[in-house]
C-alpha cells in the first residue's frame, strides 16, 4: 500500500492535545495518589472512628478544637489498671506498605487533656503483617495548648499490609488530632512513584477534579474548591461521590480529605508540564436530569451567583495579583508567582436544557472580567451520542471555547469512529474530549466490566490518528479514569493501577505516553489514494511535523490480522537516514499488564533505512508503531 505524505507543515498542534482527566474515584487522591497513609487522620468520618481500632479510655470531642472546619479530636487517658493500656491503631487504606529503609513521618496535634496535667507520653510504632514491631519513637506532650509534634520512624523490612499503633504511655491524658504519617518519598504530599507515572506521559493539559466528583450527588456535596486550600488540617471532609455508586463495590468509607486539593493540583500542573484545566460546579448535581426537581440537587439560575464567584475567585487564586484576596492565599501557601491558568471548565456530563441556561451566567460574568480565559462547556454527546446536536448548538449560541465529549465505548466503535472528527464545523468552539476509554466486555468472571487489555489499547491508538488528523478543531483530549487502586476500585479500565507499594502503567498508559511524547507541532496530511487512511483493511494512519525536532512522525496502527506493506512516500521533502521506529504488540488481545507482570506489553525499539524519500515497512498485524522521520 502506497501512503503518501505531504510534507507541507498544516494546522498546528495545540500543546493540550493530549493531557490527562484527575478524579477521585478508584481510591485516586487519599488512598492513591495523595501519599497520606492514615485513614480518617481528623477524626471527621461521620462515625468518628472509622478506620480506627480503639483499645483502654478512648474517647471523641469537640470541645476547645485545634481546627474550626475539622473540630472532632480523639481523647486518650489512663486505661485505669497497670495491666490495661490505651491506644489506637490504624490501617491505612487496605493496609499500611511499608519499604525497607525508608523513613516515615508522624505528626499529630497535641495537648495535655486535663489543664492540671504535667506531662504525658505517646508511643508511635509502625507494625508488620505479623504484628511485629517495627520501629517505635515517644513524644512528650506537656503543654495545655494545641501544638505539632512530629518524629520520623524507619522500616527495616518491605510489608505490605503494615499498621500504625499510637499508645498512651502516662498516667496525664492527652487530645490528639490530624494524626499523620507520609512516606519519605513523597512530592508536596503526593506519591513519587505515581508522579513519576504521570510526568512520563509528557500530558499538555491536566483536567481537574473530575468528573462527577466536581458536581457530587448533590449540591451539598459537590467539590468546593475554597475548601480545599490553606492548611490542611483545616479542610473540611466532603463525601466522595463513589462513596455508594456500585453496590458491588460500596465503600461507605470513601471520604475526601481534600490533602490534594487544588493548591497541590497547580503545582502538579505545573511540575509535570501540563496546562491546568479546573473544573467547576454548574449548580447542578451530577447528571442532574430535572427528575423530581429535587432543592438539595440544583440551583435556581437567580441564585448562582456564589457559584460564580467561586469560578471568578479560582481565577483569581491561579492567577490574581498577591494583593488580591485569593492571589495572597496562594502566595502564603508558597507560590508567589501566578500558575497562568488559561481556561476553566464549568459543569460535568450535563446534558439536558438545565445547564445551557446556567453556563450562560458563568459565560457573562467570566468573560467581563477575564476576557483571556477560555471557558469549556459541556453538552457534547453522552457515551451514546444522545443530545449530539442539541448540546453544540446550544455550546454555539453561548460561545464556549471549547465543548466536553465523553465515550466510554467498545473497541469496534473506536475503530468505526475514528473519522468522527472528519467533517465536524470547523467554526465555533473546538473539541476536548474530556473523557474517554475503550471497553471490551465479558473478559473474565465479571462480563459486564471492562479491562486494560491490548484490544481495547490498539483501538484507542487507531481512534487517535483521528484525532491528530483533526487538530485543527480537536485540541485537547483526556483518557479516564486515571487512577485505580486494585484492592478499592469503582469503575474500570483505568490508566495506571496500584497498590500500596507499587504502580502499573497499563497498555492503554503507553498508547497514551506514545501519543504525547510525539505529538509534534503540526499536522501534516497522510493519504492513500488522496484519502485519510482509516480503517480500510484494519489500517489507521496519521502523520506530524515536530519543528523543534524537525522530524516527521507517522503513526500507524494495523489492527487487522495480516501483516501489511506499506510504502511511506514523502512529497516536498528531502529524507534520508535512519528513522526510529517504536512498536506496541501482543499477540493475544486479552494482553495486560499487571503489578506482578508490568512489562507484559511494553513498547520495542528498532530502525529503518529511509532513502529517496521513500521506505518500505512491514506493520505486523495488531501492532501499533510510531516512525520518526
Ligand atoms: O470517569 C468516571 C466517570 O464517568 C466520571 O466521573 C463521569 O464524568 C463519567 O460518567
Amino acid at each position: 500500500r502506497q501512503l503518501t505524505i505531504n510534507a507541507k507543515p498544516g494546522a498546528p498542534i495545540q500543546p493540550t492535545m493530549y493531557g490527562i482527566f484527575f478524579e477521585d474515584i478508584n481510591f485516586g487522591a487519599d488512598g492513591g495518589l495523595y501519599a497520606e497513609m492514615v485513614e480518617n487522620r481528623s477524626f471527621e468520618f461521620p462515625q468518628r472512628l472509622m478506620g480506627w481500632n480503639t483499645f483502654g479510655n478512648v474517647s471523641v470531642s469537640d470541645v476547645k478544637p485545634a481546627f474550626d472546619r475539622n473540630p472532632h479530636y480523639v481523647v486518650l487517658e489512663n486505661a485505669g489498671h497497670d495491666q490495661k493500656f490505651t491506644g489506637l491503631e490504624n490501617r491505612g487504606f487496605f493496609g499500611m506498605g511499608l519499604k525497607k529503609g525508608m523513613n516515615y513521618d508522624f505528626s499529630v496535634f497535641a495537648r495535655l487533656h486535663d489543664l492540671q496535667g504535667k506531662e504525658a507520653k505517646i508511643r508511635v510504632e509502625l507494625v508488620d503483617d505479623q504484628d511485629n514491631p517495627i520501629d517505635k519513637k515517644e513524644i512528650t506532650i506537656a503543654n495545655n495548648q494545641w501544638a505539632k509534634k512530629t518524629v520520623t520512624l524507619t522500616s527495616n523490612k518491605t510489608v505490605e499490609k503494615g499498621l500504625m499503633r499510637v499508645f498512651l504511655e502516662s498516667a496525664d491524658g492527652v487530645d490528639l488530632d490530624h494524626v499523620s504519617l507520609f512516606p519519605e518519598d513523597n512530592w508536596h504530599g503526593l506519591r513519587a512513584d505515581l508522579v513519576k507515572d504521570l510526568e512520563d506521559l509528557h500530558p499538555g493539559i491536566f483536567r481537574f477534579p473530575g468528573g462527577c466528583i466536581v458536581e457530587g450527588t448533590d449540591l451539598a456535596t459537590r467539590y468546593q474548591w475554597k475548601n480545599s486550600v490553606g492548611p490542611a488540617e483545616n479542610r473540611p471532609l466532603n463525601e466522595n461521590r463513589w462513596n455508594y455508586t456500585f453496590p458491588h463495590r460500596l465503600y461507605p468509607n470513601y471520604y475526601q480529605t481534600y490533602g490534594l486539593g487544588f493548591y497541590e493540583f497547580f503545582l502538579l500542573s505545573e511540575k509535570i508540564g501540563a496546562e491546568p484545566l479546573p473544573v467547576l460546579s454548574c449548580g447542578l448535581a451530577c447528571q442532574f436530569q430535572n427528575k423530581d426537581n429535587d432543592k438539595n440537587a440544583h440551583v435556581a439560575v437567580d441564585d448562582l451567583q456564589s457559584y460564580i464567584d467561586d469560578a471568578l475567585d479560582l481565577i483569581e487564586f491561579a492567577n490574581g495579583a498577591t494583593t488580591t484576596k485569593w492571589g495572597k492565599l496562594r502566595a502564603e501557601m508558597g507560590h508567589p508567582q501566578p500558575f497562568n491558568l488559561k481556561q476553566i471548565g464549568i459543569g460535568n456530563e450535563q446534558w439536558g436544557p438545565l445547564y445551557p441556561e446556567r453556563l450562560k451566567k458563568f459565560v457573562e460574568q467570566i468573560r467581563a472580567k477575564y476576557p483571556n480565559i477560555k471557558i469549556c462547556g459541556t453538552s457534547g454527546p453522552s457515551a451514546s451520542g444522545k443530545d449530539f446536536d442539541y448540546g453544540w448548538e446550544q455550546m454555539r449560541k453561548i460561545g464556549v471555547d471549547l465543548v466536553d465529549e465523553h465515550y466510554y465505548m467498545s473497541p469496534d466503535w473506536f475503530l468505526k469512529n475514528a473519522g468522527r472528527y472528519d467533517n465536524y464545523s470547523r467554526k465555533g468552539p473546538k473539541v476536548f474530549a474530556g473523557e474517554y476509554a475503550s471497553h471490551v466486555k465479558g473478559v473474565d468472571d465479571q462480563p459486564t466490566v471492562a479491562k486494560n487489555n491490548f484490544e481495547a489499547a490498539l483501538s484507542e491508538a487507531a481512534f487517535m490518528t483521528g484525532l491528530e488528523r483533526n487538530a485543527d478543531v480537536v485540541y485537547q483530549a483526556t483518557y479516564a479514569p486515571l487512577f485505580a487502586h486494585v484492592e478499592g476500585w469503582q469503575w474500570r479500565p483505568d490508566l495506571i493501577w496500584f497498590d500500596n507499594l507499587r504502580s502499573v502503567r497499563s497498555v492503554n498508559w503507553y498508547v497514551q505516553m506514545l501519543y504525547g511524547t510525539n505529538k509534534g507541532t503540526n499536522v501534516v496530511s497522510l493519504t492513500e489514494n488522496g484519502k485519510p487512511v482509516e480503517g480500510k483493511d484494519g489500517l489507521y494512519a496519521s502523520a506530524v511535523w515536530d519543528k523543534p525536532m524537525k522530524r516527521y512522525i507517522v503513526k500507524i496502527a494495523n489492527t487487522g490480522d495480516q501483516p501489511q506493506q506499506v510504502t511511506f512516500s514523502f512529497r516536498g521533502a528531502k529524507i534520508s537516514g535512519q528513522a526510529k521506529v517504536t512498536t506496541l504488540h501482543a499477540d493475544d488481545p486479552r494482553a495486560v499488564n499487571t503489578l506482578d507482570k508490568p512489562n507484559n506489553v511494553v513498547p520495542q525499539q528498532s530502525s529503518v533505512e529511509i532513502n529517496g524519500n521513500a521506505c518500505t515497512v512491514t506493520i505486523p498485524a495488531k501492532t501499533f508503531a510510531v516512525y520518526r522521520f
